[in-house]
């Protein structure tokens, strides 16, 4: 009998994790790999955030710390919901977590029981549907295809609402594709939302401030004051100021909800680290000039892949408008065959022969719920993502 628990058997390891980890092996056996797979900003964590850190650990910040946030991180959060977002949370609403992902764990760790259906609108983050899964609970998919923006629409949303619905996760701007709900879009899913009160709303705000061409960003919680004792309004410092290995992510919600994520943090991993929730206070409050520069930045490369891969026979790629990846279509090689004869008969054959062709990777769109698609981060070099493109192009010549 295998020591290891039932549960494990309904998830698998985060693909994008795992992608890295293969592309990382074949540049240690000696090959020439361009990584797009990662979802992570190149630029450092800005020095007044580490400054902040070092401070920290000369002023002897060292010590355990509340799991819900220290004060002056909680006090932090709490002004910016307000002002950036206009949404009120006082602290007893507000938590603090080991990443944006572990407020994800905890929130549906917290409330799911079996079989609790989470809708879940396809492209999406590929930890959703796992982390659901392990809470017990029951992903269900709604495929969001290109014609629609990659976003969910209201009668969709009305269609996969059951008396079992627990959750609806909305995630804008959106990994994979970039697309972002507007204001409307989301009056709009709230018209549906109204009419069912057992539908809770979990809104992953992470790539809030990475947006592009004058869009604005809106959270249903500010949008919709009536869904905000039911929203959890899911944010964190990773992806907007290149904090990914500090690890934290917050949230705000109902009381309830907050205190059970709580018990679960008291048992198992206390809190975040003290020094991660003092660069975070500073990340907050001080300076977010950076922003704008790496949003220029970012706006550049998105540009120079989007021309670029739209130029190659068999590809089309629409131009997102958040977050730093792009989902483009392959639709136009599957079906073709590698010089080997191989058949590229699906979006995972097309990566797999990008990697050992030409030494790209990607993630397949499989992977994120809608095929035939991938996703390519353009968080990397002008000159890497140059590169890239160029083989992308010279391994889809290939095809016959
Ligand atoms: C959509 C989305 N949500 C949440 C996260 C979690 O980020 P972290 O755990 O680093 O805060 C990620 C990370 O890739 C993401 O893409």
């Amino acid at each position: 009998m295998s020591i290891i628990a039932n549960r494990l058997s309904r998830i698998k390891p985060s693909m994008t994790v795992g992608i890295n980890v293969k592309a990382n092996a074949l540049r240690a056996q000696g090959k020439d790999v361009l990584v797009l797979a990662a979802g992570e900003p190149d630029f450092d964590t800005p020095l007044n955030i580490r400054q902040a850190a070092a401070k920290a650990m000369d002023d002897g910040l060292t010590r355990y710390v509340p799991g819900k946030g220290t004060p002056a991180l909680q006090e932090a959060i709490i002004k910016k919901f307000k002002k950036e977002n206009n949404i009120e949370y006082s602290n007893d609403e507000i938590i603090v977590g080991v990443g944006g992902k572990h407020i994800l764990f905890n929130a549906m760790m917290a409330t799911l029981n079996l079989d609790d259906e989470v809708i879940i609108p396809a492209p999406f983050w590929v930890s959703y549907p796992d982390i659901v899964m392990l809470a017990e609970g029951k992903p269900i998919i709604v495929v969001c295809d290109e014609q629609q923006g990659f976003k969910i629409t209201p009668s969709q949303l009305e269609k996969s609402i059951t008396s079992r619905t627990k959750w609806l996760v909305l995630n804008s701007p959106s990994n994979p594709t970039g697309a972002v709900y507007s204001k409307q879009e989301l009056l709009a899913l709230s018209e549906v939302l109204l009419k069912h009160s057992h539908v809770n709303i979990l809104t992953d705000d992470i790539y809030e401030k990475i947006m592009y061409d004058g869009n604005v960003f809106f959270t249903l919680a500010s949008v919709v004051p009536e869904l905000k004792n039911r929203t959890l309004t899911l944010n964190g410092v990773s992806k907007a100021y290149c904090m990914t290995g500090w690890r934290l992510g917050y949230c705000g919600g109902p009381k309830d909800i907050i205190e059970a994520m709580n018990k679960i943090q008291s048992q198992s991993n206390t809190s975040t680290s003290s020094i991660t929730m003092a660069a975070s206070v500073e990340a907050l409050q001080g300076t977010q000039d950076f922003i704008k520069t790496h949003n220029i930045e970012f706006k550049k490369r998105r540009d120079m892949v989007v021309e670029k891969l739209n130029a190659i026979d068999g590809l089309t790629c629409a131009t997102p408008t958040g977050a730093f990846y792009v989902y483009p279509s392959c639709a136009g090689v599957i079906g073709k065959k590698t010089r080997n004869g191989d058949l590229i008969d699906s979006d995972e054959k097309f990566m797999n022969y990008l990697l050992e062709s030409e030494g790209v990777a990607g993630v397949h769109g499989e992977a994120f719920g809608l095929s035939p698609y991938f996703r390519l981060s353009y968080a990397t070099s002008k000159k890497i993502l140059e590169d890239a493109c160029a083989r992308i192009a010279r391994a889809c010549q290939k095809l016959i």
